[in-house]
């Protein structure tokens, strides 16, 4: 599919967000989180990554095709922050994984980790399933809005506790289809 370019601002139900990581800048930083996975599991065996749907759905892909070697890919699907713009800090699950993860080595994969409750919680019930071995991977990290403690072994960008959409991130459930991150005029 031929690249449609990014524009610079975007209007999302009908507020103003301007741009705040580009495709290149995006894909670039993906490339480097695959070849370090690669590395990283060459001795231990294939990895299998676990999307949190709905707003990993499009890193899970490209983190994916960005792992030269075997890796699998399973989803888990937790409620989503509804139409608002801050956590609800409620997370609830709505689809669990299908895969047996039983000596898996496993990578939950995040589009963002704002509080960090959501990433601790799939961390917790997938730790319940004895994998061999447990990593969390997140594009996005807001370190200043953490409220759980949560290590996080693959990150894409840590960045200010700004409201962004874009590339899998939504506001309510517009703006997924981004190619690239924008961020809330006001707050940028
Ligand atoms: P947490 O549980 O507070 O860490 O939030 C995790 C989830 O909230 C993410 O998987 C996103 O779906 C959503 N989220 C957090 N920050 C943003 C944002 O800036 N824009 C859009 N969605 C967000």
């Amino acid at each position: 599919m031929p690249a449609v370019a990014a524009p610079d601002t975007v209007t999302c139900r009908g507020e103003r967000f301007q741009l705040y990581l580009d495709e290149d800048t995006i894909q670039a930083r993906i490339l480097e989180l695959g070849q370090q996975i690669e590395a990283d599991y060459a001795e231990l065996g294939p990895p299998i990554l676990i999307g949190v749907l709905n707003g990993a759905f499009m890193f899970t892909a490209d983190l994916m095709r960005a792992i030269p070697g075997d890796c699998e890919v399973d989803f888990y699907k937790l409620s989503s922050y509804g139409d608002a713009k801050t956590s609800s800090g409620q997370v609830t699950e709505l689809k669990d994984v299908d895969a047996k993860l039983e000596g898996r080595h496993v990578i939950v994969v995040e589009d963002i980790v704002d509080t960090g409750l959501s990433m601790r919680y799939v961390l917790d019930q997938i730790a319940t399933r004895n994998p061999a071995s447990l990593r969390a991977a997140t594009l996005l990290r807001k370190p200043d809005a953490a409220k759980v403690d949560v290590e996080v072994d693959y990150v894409g960008f840590d960045i200010d506790n700004l409201f962004v959409i874009g590339y899998g991130l939504d506001y309510g459930q517009l703006a997924r289809n981004l190619r690239a991150i924008y961020v809330l005029e006001e707050e940028g």
